[in-house]
């Protein structure tokens, strides 16, 4: 297996794998299955988790591994392409071919099942149905039972159908097709109306898909409810932003005392960046978490849709985030 230790960070391995296949799966969306040019077993991943894929040209994607966790011998991604999107889907699906060799993070996660749920709830809106189709997986492989929601506009926007059909045979998933109107498909305040205790909530989809899945589990206890953006969504102005909090801050390098002014129209990333500190960054979006960094002191701005409450406390994601006090200690 060419495996390219960058640093001994398992989250920076980089990986070179074979593309094997690429099929059709539904409308606009091919999936792609990658294994290792040498037949070597994978890194193990968890339902949830994801790779970044190099593209070229400086771009890098996050792609859902959607096959069964419990396959060492291949990641399979599935890929919407995307005509107003950043470039990223168009590229996979103009560039990738069967037999190339792809360089590929290895996966990470921050899409976790938890172990101990009695009842678990997957609601995949569109091609947000990637990470769900692996938790599907694992938890036919676990014995949670489980329920799979799969919303699309009608049958041929769907993907993976011919593999999921045991599953819909079985009354595990249920398609619900609206036609293109949201209102006419699956009634997700209905669905979610009575939490039930051991009962967790997993959704993804796009960002009107997000929301409702959100207004309807407000009532939900803490911690029950688990979601992943794949888009960043718009995202309001707050009034700290709009306010001097926005503006010009300095970042200040823990083990240096390096001072670095951080602009107003500028990331942490970038000012660390043009200072000579490099954190390395994929989505710049908020999404993935590869930018985290920890912070000692200062007020934080997250605007990040990846870390958790608590993981803000003591983080923040160098892309998005800013200061609302003069200054941020960083930990590095
Ligand atoms: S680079 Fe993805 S969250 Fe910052």
């Amino acid at each position: 297996m060419d495996t390219v230790m960058e640093e001994p960070n398992p989250t920076k391995t980089t990986l070179k794998l074979l593309v094997k296949q690429i099929r059709f799966e539904g409308k606009g969306i091919n999936s792609y299955e990658l294994v290792d040019p040498e037949g070597e077993d994978l890194p193990p991943f968890d339902a949830g988790a994801h790779i970044d894929i190099y593209v070229g040209d400086g771009l890098i994607r996050q792609y859902s591994l959607c096959n069964s966790p419990s396959d060492r011998k291949r990641y399979v991604i599935a890929v919407l392409r995307d005509e107003t999107g950043r470039g990223g889907s168009k590229a996979v699906h103009d560039k990738i071919r069967v037999q190339d060799i792809v360089k590929i993070s290895a996966p990470r996660n921050h899409f976790h099942l938890i172990p101990d749920a009695k009842k678990v709830i997957l609601i995949a809106g569109g091609i947000g149905v990637t990470p769900l189709k692996a938790m599907a997986h694992e938890l036919e492989a676990s014995g949670i039972d489980f329920e799979m929601h799969y919303c699309a506009k009608e049958f041929a926007y769907a993907a993976f159908t011919a593999e999921l059909e045991a599953l819909r045979d079985r009354g595990k998933l249920r398609y619900h097709f609206d036609g293109g109107q949201p209102g006419a498909g699956l009634d997700i305040a209905r669905l979610l109306s009575e939490p039930t205790p051991g009962t967790h909530v997993y959704y993804c989809g796009p960002g009107g898909f997000m929301n409702a899945c959100a207004n309807a589990s407000t009532h939900w206890p803490a911690g029950t409810v688990h979601f992943e953006h794949f888009k960043a969504p718009a995202r309001p102005i707050s009034e700290k932003e709009a306010s001097e909090a926005a503006g010009d801050f300095v970042v200040k390098i823990a083990s240096s005392g390096q001072e670095i002014p951080v602009l107003r129209d500028q990331s942490i990333a970038d000012a660390l960046s043009a200072a000579g500190v490099t954190v390395e960054t994929s989505c710049c979006a908020g999404l993935c978490a590869t930018c985290k960094v920890r912070y000692l002191e200062g007020e934080v701005e997250h605007n990040d849709f990846i870390l958790s409450d608590d993981e803000k406390t003591e983080y923040l994601t160098t892309c998005v985030s800013r200061a609302t006090s003069k200054e941020l200690v960083l930990d590095l």
